[in-house]
């Protein structure tokens, strides 16, 4: 009987390692999204909806910077990148305004909510095969939740009414899948 085959044929503690890095990096790409917007939107309406998704983030970035280290796993060396770029992003589509901000805020997390589903599946097939992971799928499932929930809020804060919306939901999303290919990897 063959094995059910992990993805690109890794070793479970590869994939493992593959998915804090990426998580990481993502979550400290969150944060950053958010500090370039709230740099923007400090006084504006929409703030206080802002910083409550941001202190989310900061619980999830808290929570892979302590299992990076217990798990051995090196961190992305593109932090300096998701740095910059992150908060890039945030403050760029700040500038466009709120609506634009929310667009930005829910294209991300359309794409980090695909990705946490992947990686749920993946972590289901690991268990299956006797390698299972009981408490990072939570933390994970927890998360997927919290992003799903910042999705909504931004699609109910406007997001579709922001300026050349689907190219900018588009280019956001674009980006994202670029920076989790790149974070997985490298
Ligand atoms: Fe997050
Ligand atoms: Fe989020």
């Amino acid at each position: 009987m063959s094995k059910p085959r992990l993805p690109g044929d890794l070793t479970p503690a590869q994939v493992i390692e593959r998915m804090l890095r990426v998580d990481h990096a993502g979550e400290y790409g969150a944060k950053r999204i958010y500090d370039g917007q709230l740099a923007v939107l400090k006084t504006a309406p929409a703030a206080p909806t802002i910083r409550h998704m941001a202190e989310q983030e900061l619980k999830h970035l808290a929570a892979f910077n302590k299992l990076l280290p217990q798990r051995r796993v090196r961190p992305t060396i593109l932090g300096p990148l998701w740095h910059a770029a992150g908060f890039a992003l945030g403050a760029a589509t700040a500038l466009l305004g709120e609506k634009a901000a929310m667009a930005c805020t829910e294209a991300v997390e359309e794409v980090i909510d695909a990705h946490y589903t992947k990686q749920l599946e993946t972590l289901e097939a690991m268990a299956a095969e006797g390698k299972a992971e009981p408490e990072l799928a939570q933390m994970i499932e927890q998360f997927r939740a919290e992003e799903i929930e910042h999705r909504d809020t931004a699609r109910e804060a406007g997001a579709a009414e922001a300026p050349a919306y689907p190219a900018l939901s588009q280019g956001v999303k674009a980006a994202t899948r670029a920076a989790i290919w790149l974070s997985e990897r490298i």
